[in-house]
């Protein structure tokens, strides 16, 4: 029988088995290998903007819309809480019609909060809104431990007090007030929280060693539509001046840098030639830089990046906060590597344990060697096709990267990762010439 604990262990690891969860259709990809991309792929708008504007639409009543939002599982989840909340939500295409009149729940379930990481962003808007939130522990999850500390110091410096019991987390304010935040690590969802909650605070919040992400600066733009005051997102200082409330507003996302850096790196590992289109190439310049050291040749337009073949070198990467080399990217750049005459070396400073998929990549026959924080990996003249599980969402991309240019064919299960995260893969692959395919699990 199947064992079914949680979303990741819905397949059995020993027989196979998978089974439906919550009316969920448990899928895989199948990918013929050796194929070069070719063509040109259109971006969607970012996840990662998209969640904390959504979250940010809690802080007034009407009716926000925001466009170019994509098509994921994690906007699903994020749209789900939100009409738990009481807000009412519309989707037409790609644009999120989002009414928060009649919110009325100031908590979030632990089950959504659990499915999502990001839920921990409803803390801020929540607060700033009704100065009362209460939601349970979001947890570790696969890439790491990923507390949230940096939040509750920041939330409590503009004058919210926060209880911990029993795994919930209960903040409450009588009053925000603004004050000095100065984090210790640059964490990007603590600089949008505190950014969120401070719009509506009494006085001005000061962020230190903010986090510089483009995200980032996409929220403040949102909620400078919405009436708030704030300056300095994409630097490391951001200035919030509280206004006493905010008014429902339209906008669209920035486009997702970190999909568009997954199809460049199919691109330059399948040795193909891909436009990948519809994109901020100055997010994007410390993933180009390193393509072009490797030995892609990169042609870069006003939004667009070309990938084109040349002979891959290994290199070293360190992954760092924007705008260093995003530990986001690091797993698709692996896969890359591992085909790159010599030695390379990765070292993954942000999250703690992002290196899972270099199991299933050494059973492709890659040669990787992992001591904590660091993998050293020695190119091989090929990949070869296996069956391989996503351990999480980027860890899954770059299998399917692998799987694209390795020898014969590959199934890559646990795809629900995949789908957190990226619109359409197998359809914008396969106009690129992929020969991937998704499956039911039998
Ligand atoms: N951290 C703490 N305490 C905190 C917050 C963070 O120690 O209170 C640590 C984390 O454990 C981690 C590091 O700081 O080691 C970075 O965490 P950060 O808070 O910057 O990340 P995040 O806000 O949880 C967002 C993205 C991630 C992306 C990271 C880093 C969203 C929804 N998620 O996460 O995206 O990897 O920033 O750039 O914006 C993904 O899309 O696959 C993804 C994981």
């Amino acid at each position: 029988m199947p064992q079914i604990y949680n979303l990741s262990t819905v397949c059995n690891a020993v027989t196979g088995d998978c089974t439906f969860l919550g009316g969920m259709t448990v899928e895989k990809f199948v990918v013929e290998g050796e194929v070069q991309l070719c063509g040109q792929v259109t971006i969607s708008g970012a996840k990662n903007a998209t969640l904390p504007i959504m979250a940010a639409t809690l802080l007034c009543s009407g009716v926000s819309v925001v466009h170019g939002v994509p098509n994921l599982r994690d906007i699903k989840v994020m749209q789900d809480i939100l009409t738990l909340l009481g807000a009412k939500i519309v989707r037409e295409g790609n644009t999120l019609i989002i009414d928060t009149t009649s919110i009325n729940h100031m908590e979030v379930p632990e089950h959504l909060m659990r499915e999502m990481r990001a839920s921990v962003f409803l803390m801020g808007p929540l607060l700033g809104r009704f100065r009362k939130v209460r939601l349970s522990y979001p947890g570790g999850c696969t890439i790491g431990p990923r507390p949230i500390n940096l939040h509750i110091k920041a939330l409590e410096k503009i004058g919210t007090n926060i209880k911990e019991s029993f795994g919930f987390i209960i903040a409450e304010a009588a009053e925000l007030a603004g004050g000095e935040i100065h984090f210790d690590f640059p964490s990007v969802g603590a600089t949008e929280n505190a950014m969120m909650a401070a719009a509506l605070a009494k006085g001005t919040t000061v962020i230190r060693n903010a986090a510089r992400e483009p995200e980032i600066v996409d929220l403040q733009n949102f909620l400078n539509r919405m009436g708030a005051k704030i300056s300095g997102a994409g630097t490391d200082t951001i200035r919030i001046d509280g206004v006493p409330k905010l008014t429902a507003t339209e906008h669209t996302v920035i486009p997702d840098r970190i999909e568009a850096g997954t199809y460049l790196v199919a691109g330059a590992m399948t040795r193909g030639d891909v436009v990948v289109d519809n994109i901020l190439p100055e997010f994007l310049f410390s993933v180009t830089d390193k393509l072009q050291e490797i030995g892609v040749q990169i042609e870069i337009g006003r939004r667009y990046i070309r990938v084109k073949p040349g002979d891959l070198r290994g290199v070293d990467i360190k992954t760092l906060p924007h705008p260093g080399f995003p530990t986001d990217l690091q797993a698709p750049i692996l896969s890359l590597l591992t085909i790159a005459k010599g030695t390379s070396i990765i070292t993954e400073t942000i999250f703690e344990n992002r290196f899972k998929h270099v199991d299933e990549l050494t059973r492709m026959g890659a040669k990787i060697k992992v001591e904590g924080r660091t993998a050293i990996i020695r190119g091989v003249p090929k990949l070869t096709g296996a069956i391989v599980a996503a351990p999480d969402l980027r860890a899954g991309a770059a299998l399917v990267i692998a799987a694209l240019a390795a020898e014969g064919i590959s199934e890559i299960e646990h795809i629900y990762h995949i789908d957190r995260g990226y619109d359409g893969l197998e359809r914008k692959l396969q106009a690129l010439g992929a020969r991937i395919v998704r499956q039911n699990c039998d």
